[in-house]
């Protein structure tokens, strides 16, 4: 992707989030939760919303924010995700090109007088990914448990009964593609298959190496279908928590 275009949608994707962060509402309705504010600490997240994370089905109780809380608990939130993509080797390279243009492409001259690269403080720092990544894990099992959790409740009879909501494939989908793109970042492929001398003794890590180096290749791919498709489900639960798509059964 070029440049100009990678700078485009950075910075269009930070402004969206950084607006979606602040804005501290419309971000449930029932069943859906927008994935920029899950898991819930709020105590007062959209009313009954969290009846199923504070313990209505064994879920522990995660809200702490309270309506004292000034601050919107989203923004807690997104340092995890957030620090995963912005450490990401693929979104570096993108950054560095689109924002510092150091250097602007390949075989390009560096433009700056001084190049450390990541050899000193703050862009040392971008070595701490594989631990962004662990993190990550956890928000995606927390994605897909709002997914299969808007999948359940909209068949419950207590919400009507017998049909899914668009939402709910809504929140599938970016749960996939956020298992996508974490599974094809390049530490987990060294976590599952590096610092062995043979695959022989491993065929377990030898078939999960072989899957993650087939997504690996499209890594670049899911890192934009990722970061767009998990803005576009808070649009929508943002939409639909604000009454504009309707409150039809399916939606
Ligand atoms: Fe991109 Fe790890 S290298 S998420």
């Amino acid at each position: 992707m070029s440049p100009a275009i990678s700078f485009a949608v950075l910075s269009s994707f930070v402004a969206y989030a950084t607006y979606a962060a602040f804005v501290n509402g419309f971000y449930y309705v029932k069943p859906y939760i927008s994935p920029f504010y899950s898991p819930c600490l709020a105590t007062v997240c959209g009313g009954d919303s969290h009846q199923r994370i504070q313990g209505a089905n064994g879920v522990p109780h995660l809200g702490v924010f309270g309506p004292w809380w000034a601050i919107s608990p989203a923004i807690l939130i997104l340092i995890f995700p957030l620090g995963f993509r912005m450490t990401c080797y693929y979104y570096r390279r993108a950054y560095y090109r689109a924002f510092w243009l150091s250097p602007p492409a390949c075989a390009v001259a560096e433009p700056h007088k001084k190049y450390s690269g990541e050899t000193r403080f703050p862009l040392i720092m971008q070595n701490i990914h594989r631990y962004f990544f662990y993190f990550g894990l956890i928000f995606n099992a927390i994605l897909t448990y709002d997914a299969v959790a808007a999948f359940v409740e909209s068949r419950s009879p207590a919400y009507g009964g017998g049909h899914v909501g668009l939402g709910s494939f809504v929140l599938l989908i970016n749960a996939c593609l956020l298992w996508a793109y974490s599974l094809s970042c390049h530490s987990c492929r060294h976590i599952v298959g590096g610092r062995l001398k043979h695959f022989s003794k491993h065929p377990l890590r030898f078939k999960f190496w072989g899957f993650v180096t087939k997504l690996n290749a499209k890594h670049m791919q899911l890192a934009w279908a990722s970061l767009i498709f998990v803005a576009l489900t808070d649009v929508y639960v943002r939409l639909a928590a604000a009454g504009w798509l309707g409150h039809g059964r399916w939606i």
